[in-house]
């Protein structure tokens, strides 16, 4: 079933903030099809025509929460120069990350958020991920830095029910953060 925007779960229901649990491997077919129209949506939605047509907000990545599943998926897509990056992973967690802090200077968004949350969000700018990988159907071991670290720990967060907006500081969201990566 395709995702759309509209059957994207919003942050005023609370089933967000569920926590998600390990899915079961090798992958359900169940599980396999919701994976598929994860990346589906997340490829789709950067291509104005495609975006105009199944009503699709801009995305770089979601989590399986985000369509109403409690289970430990999420699908990562970044346009680089020279090429993209996509990660389609399944129970993956953080196994170590950088002291050293990285934000983006423009803050975060979600498609699960509607208002807007200005702030910056304090993330590990360098992390290592290992999961299993349902692009390559394997498991594997991710290092990360920069923007994609801080697309996978956002993505991350939703297996948690943490929102990017929980992370910004209530007193002072332009708060500067000591010696962190500055991403623009
Ligand atoms: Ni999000």
């Amino acid at each position: 079933m395709r995702i759309t925007l509209d059957t994207i779960v919003k942050d005023n229901d609370p089933i967000l903030r569920t926590k998600s649990e390990d899915v079961a491997l090798p992958l359900s077919l169940e599980d396999r099809q919701l994976l598929n129209d994860m990346i589906t949506y997340v490829r789709d939605s950067t291509d104005p025509e495609l975006a105009e047509l199944y009503n699709l907000r801009p995305a770089v990545g979601i989590a399986a929460i985000q369509v109403g599943v409690p289970k430990k998926m999420l699908a990562v897509v970044i346009h680089e120069e020279e090429e993209t990056i996509e990660h389609l992973l399944v129970n993956p967690r953080i196994v170590s990350n950088s002291a050293q802090y990285a934000y983006l200077k423009m803050g975060e968004g979600c498609l699960s958020v509607v208002d807007e949350h200005q702030g910056y969000v304090p993330r590990a700018a360098r992390i290592t991920v290992e999961g299993f990988d349902a692009l390559k159907n394997k498991m594997v071991r991710i290092r990360a830095r920069g923007y994609e670290a801080i697309v996978l720990q956002h993505e991350l967060d939703h297996f948690k029910g943490t929102l990017f907006y929980d992370r910004i500081n209530k007193e002072e969201p332009f708060k500067e953060i000591e010696d962190a990566l500055i991403i623009d």
